[in-house]
């Protein structure tokens, strides 16, 4: 990964290189942390947070979930990394916030451990690569089913949890796959290692819902809102796996892949990318980029020091 000058960590700025935790440190022994997946964008008002607070918001839920007591607000948090991406001096940035249980006390009931909080920032560009985005990707699904509400807490973006995901990735990427998809404990389909997913079947957009096990994607609510203001039909429902194979299109959606197409599923090919693909991600993209007035609310801009002064 490309270095950026500083990390915020606990409250301070650090050095990149400096920025270090115990070996004892419980989150690095049981997973006990909870983060989020951000990204800034070069605007043409400047670098701006796409949808942060609700990041944020989710950061403080995710916390919440793991009994994980958040030493820092939303407020604090937003403006902190608003500081670190001036620091770095990033005008388009990836944004990572992470809360986990440090070093004090080990075992599994460990309240004495502290939470220990940092946000880093550094260039990183389109997660399954900026050409998937125009040709797709192909995937597989996994023989790992994702994590289920009886087991882990599937709303929760906790660390630990990743492992699941990691096996699942590993298991297609060995196997010459781009990307992974994970059915739920019901054998339902529920959504990419770290991406959710959509298909159109009969000209509508189908979703699978919050009781798939999903992660609830920022991304996701924001391609769903931008699809029914665009006219389109969003239904959010359980999805078979074989509908992914008859589904006329299929994309996936996230903050480090975006809205990437899927031109083929367990070798089967789908039309990429799709009528409706195109429309929704041209949209999506727009209001990344501060494009699209109607969702230039979702930009949080980051106050650059000169211009704070003039
Ligand atoms: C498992 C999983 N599902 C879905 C998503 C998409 O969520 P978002 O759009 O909020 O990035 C992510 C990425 O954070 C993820 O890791």
């Amino acid at each position: 990964m490309e270095k950026a000058e500083s990390i915020w960590m606990n409250g301070e700025f650090v050095a990149w290189d400096d920025a270090k935790v115990h070996v004892l440190s419980h989150g690095l022994h049981y997973g006990t942390g909870v983060f989020e997946g951000i990204r800034a964008y070069d605007t043409e008002q400047g670098t701006a947070v796409f949808r942060h607070r609700e990041h944020l918001e989710r950061l403080q839920q995710s916390a919440e979930l793991y009994y994980l007591p958040m030493p820092y607000g939303v407020e604090e948090m937003r403006a902190a990394t608003h500081e670190l991406i001036n620091r770095n001096g990033l005008a388009a940035c990836y944004i990572r916030p992470l809360a986990f249980r440090g070093y004090g006390e080990m075992g599994l009931f460990a309240k004495g451990s502290p939470i220990e909080v940092m946000i880093a920032t550094w260039p990183w560009g389109a997660y399954l690569g900026e050409e998937s985005k125009r040709e797709g990707i192909r995937a597989k699904v996994s023989s790992w089913r994702r994590i289920s509400p009886d087991g882990l807490i599937p709303h929760a973006k906790a660390s630990g949890q990743y492992l699941n995901s990691i096996l699942a990735k590993t298991e297609v990427a060995n196997a010459g796959y781009d990307e992974a998809i994970l059915l739920d404990d019901r054998g339902m389909v529920c959504e990419g290692s770290g991406e959710n997913i959509f298909l159109v079947r009969d000209g509508e957009i189908v979703t699978p819902g919050h009781t798939s096990s999903i992660l609830d994607g920022i991304t996701r609510r924001s391609v769903i809102q931008i699809a029914r203001d665009l006219g389109y039909t969003v239904v959010e429902r359980d999805v078979g796996r074989s509908e992914l194979y008859l589904a006329e299109e299929v994309f996936v959606t996230g903050t480090a892949a975006e809205l990437v197409p899927v031109r083929e599923i367990d070798d089967h090919p789908l039309p990429c990318p799709g009528e409706i693909t195109k429309v929704v991600q041209a949209k999506f993209e727009d209001a990344l980029h501060g494009r699209a007035p109607e969702y230039v609310e979702w930009l949080d801009p980051v106050e650059q020091p000169s211009r704070v002064a003039s």
